[in-house]
């Protein structure tokens, strides 16, 4: 049975530890699918393709943490813009999501994958390059030295609701009981490079502005990911609403990047 959407995103943690066992033909072609029609209201340009590779049986990749016993990959390649890594992140944290609800493990690696088994796997789009791979498969049991690695970063762990999400142009907590409290709360979960968690938000009347707090490669895809979380949790309690950028927003207290604003309808 698949467990739904909001349950996915509570209980998905990072896999990095996978089974000998290969991937269904029909799951293969149902994560495919799933990938080809994810959407974005960011814009730019972002493929995904699913394939199987040889990474060795433990891939190191260039960042950090360690993959093991992993056989097919999604890679993930875009165009060098903004809009581009926000993409990346709203459309693959939908694939993400999708294979959690299907018992699959998962793990965002970024990287630039030179001189790796990744990188002249495929052609990419004219102006695209490959920005991230995620291993997906079913979930080996966790190696030591993966459960300390996860253990050291506190990747369980996420910062308090009211230190990320503010109200009244971030002079004020958002109320428990605002029915965008939920959403803010599934954004708050989400995977991010390091465990960074660069969104922030206030809450406007109507309108949330959404700003970023890191400024690194991964800054716009992490907020990209939080931001699929904001509007999965949006779908789930029937709230209706829109991404769009504005020139007024209110000015964050520290040297945050606006993103987006979402209003309701
Ligand atoms: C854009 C991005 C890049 C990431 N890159 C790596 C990586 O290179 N190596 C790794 O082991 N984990 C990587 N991760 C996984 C994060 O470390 C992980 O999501 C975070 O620590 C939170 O843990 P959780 O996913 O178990 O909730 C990445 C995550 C994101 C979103």
């Amino acid at each position: 049975m698949t467990m739904d959407i909001i349950t996915a995103i509570k209980q998905r943690r990072s896999v990095r530890t996978f089974a000998p066992d290969p991937l269904s033909p029909s799951l293969r072609e149902h994560l495919e699918r799933f990938a080809e029609h994810t959407h974005s209201p960011f814009g730019g340009n972002v493929t995904i393709l699913l394939r199987d590779i040889d990474a060795g049986s433990i891939f190191r990749p260039e960042t950090y943490g360690m993959i093991s016993g992993a056989k097919t990959y999604f890679l993930i390649s875009t165009g060098s813009d903004d809009s581009s890594a926000l993409s990346a992140g709203y459309r693959f944290e939908q694939v993400i999501l999708e294979a959690t609800r299907l018992g699959l493990g998962t793990c965002w690696v970024g990287g630039t994958f030179r001189k790796s088994a990744f990188e002249s796997h495929d052609a990419w789009p004219a102006g695209e390059s490959l920005r991230a791979v995620c291993p997906v498969g079913i979930p080996g049991r966790a190696r030591f030295l993966e459960r300390a690695m996860t253990s050291v970063m506190g990747s369980y762990r996420r910062k308090p609701f009211e230190s990320l999400f503010y109200a009244d142009g971030f002079r004020a907590p958002i109320p428990a009981s605002s029915p965008l409290a939920f959403p803010l709360e599934m954004m708050r979960l989400a995977p991010s490079s390091t465990n960074s968690q660069p969104w922030r938000a206030t809450k406007d009347g109507d309108t949330v502005h959404f700003y970023c707090a890191t400024s690194n490669r991964y800054s716009l895809i992490d907020c990209g990911i939080g931001l699929c979380h904001f509007a999965e949790g949006t779908a789930h309690a029937g709230i209706d609403g829109s991404f769009g950028t504005l020139t007024e927003h209110p000015v964050p207290p520290r040297d945050w990047r606006y993103i987006t604003s979402f209003t309701l309808r």
